[in-house]
């Protein structure tokens, strides 16, 4: 069989029922290259299989959480290169993890540092933390993700700004504008997210995966139907240990203990 690797780039850990994944590559301000791409992908897919995770955290330095995919190893690329490694490729795998990602980005995500943040489920944010789509500055425009779920999720305009002028905006805009969840300081970043994390490992574990599921449907179809898969999940959730539990302990008026599955 074939031993896995440790990872390089990055740096796995596992923090009671939280997988933690920091980014490591601080002398290229963790820009994504392919063995980055490759090692987060490969750890987000064992989190998301391990029944005793229950939510993940990606971060990265307090300078960067990552400065973009890695202009270096693009810059002599041709399209047929590219083409013929579906260059980024790996990242689409993010849209198949089932537990939550949460993002706790500090200083840059800027291009597909942006791009990544924007593929967790949700943006904790520290003060000083800046977002950004330059890629135009390089010639080039985002690649995973940065015109489209940007639009969705701050809508065209402003957009349409960061895409066209590559300005950055900070944490706190990002926060106005409903890219980025919550601000904190920065000493207290990584404590926030893992805090977030762990209260969401301590929930019904199907429950969790369905509310996902549910609020991802909402961007990928219309409202009647994303509406019809709420009903289902919701009344799916009856199905579970959890939800007998949790309404046990509610009407008890004791803690609920959920249990994995
Ligand atoms: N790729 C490769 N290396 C990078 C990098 C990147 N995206 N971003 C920074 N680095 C490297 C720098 O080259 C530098 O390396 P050396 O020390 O060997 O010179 C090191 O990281 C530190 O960076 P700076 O010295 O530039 O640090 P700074 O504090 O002066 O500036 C910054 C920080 C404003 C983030 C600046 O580094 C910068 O503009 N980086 C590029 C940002 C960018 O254009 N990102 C988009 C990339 S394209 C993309 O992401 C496409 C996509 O959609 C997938």
């Amino acid at each position: 069989s074939v031993k896995p690797q440790t990872p390089e780039t990055i740096i796995v850990e596992v923090r009671e029922k939280v997988g933690l994944i920091t980014l490591n590559r601080p002398k290229n301000l963790n820009a994504l290259n392919r063995q980055l791409s490759v090692e987060t992908m490969d750890a987000l897919r064992a989190f998301d299989r391990d029944p005793q995770i229950g939510a993940i955290v990606i971060t990265g330095s307090l300078r960067a959480f990552a400065a973009g995919a890695d202009i270096e190893e693009m810059a002599e690329k041709n399209f047929t290169e590219f083409y013929m490694d579906d260059f980024l490729g790996e990242w689409d795998g993010m849209s198949k993890i089932s537990k939550p990602v949460i993002a706790a980005v500090g200083g840059y995500a800027l291009g597909g540092g942006c791009e990544l943040a924007m593929m967790c489920d949700f943006i904790i944010a520290a003060e000083d933390a800046q977002f950004g789509q330059p890629e135009i500055k390089l010639g080039i425009l985002p690649g995973i993700g940065g015109t489209q779920r940007l639009t969705r999720s701050v809508g065209k305009a402003l957009a349409m700004d960061l895409c066209l002028t590559g300005r950055n905006i900070s944490a706190q805009e990002a926060k106005d504008a409903g890219l980025v969840a919550r601000v904190v300081p920065k000493e207290e970043l990584l404590q926030v997210a893992l805090e977030a994390a762990h209260t969401i490992a301590g929930y019904n574990a199907p429950a969790v995966k369905m509310a996902k599921a549910a609020v991802n449907a909402a961007l990928e179809t219309t409202l009647g139907e994303g509406l019809r898969q709420e009903r289902l999940y919701f009344q799916a959730s009856f199905a579970t240990e959890g939800q007998k539990e949790g309404m046990n302990a509610f009407v008890k008026k004791r803690a609920p203990v959920f249990r994995n599955r």
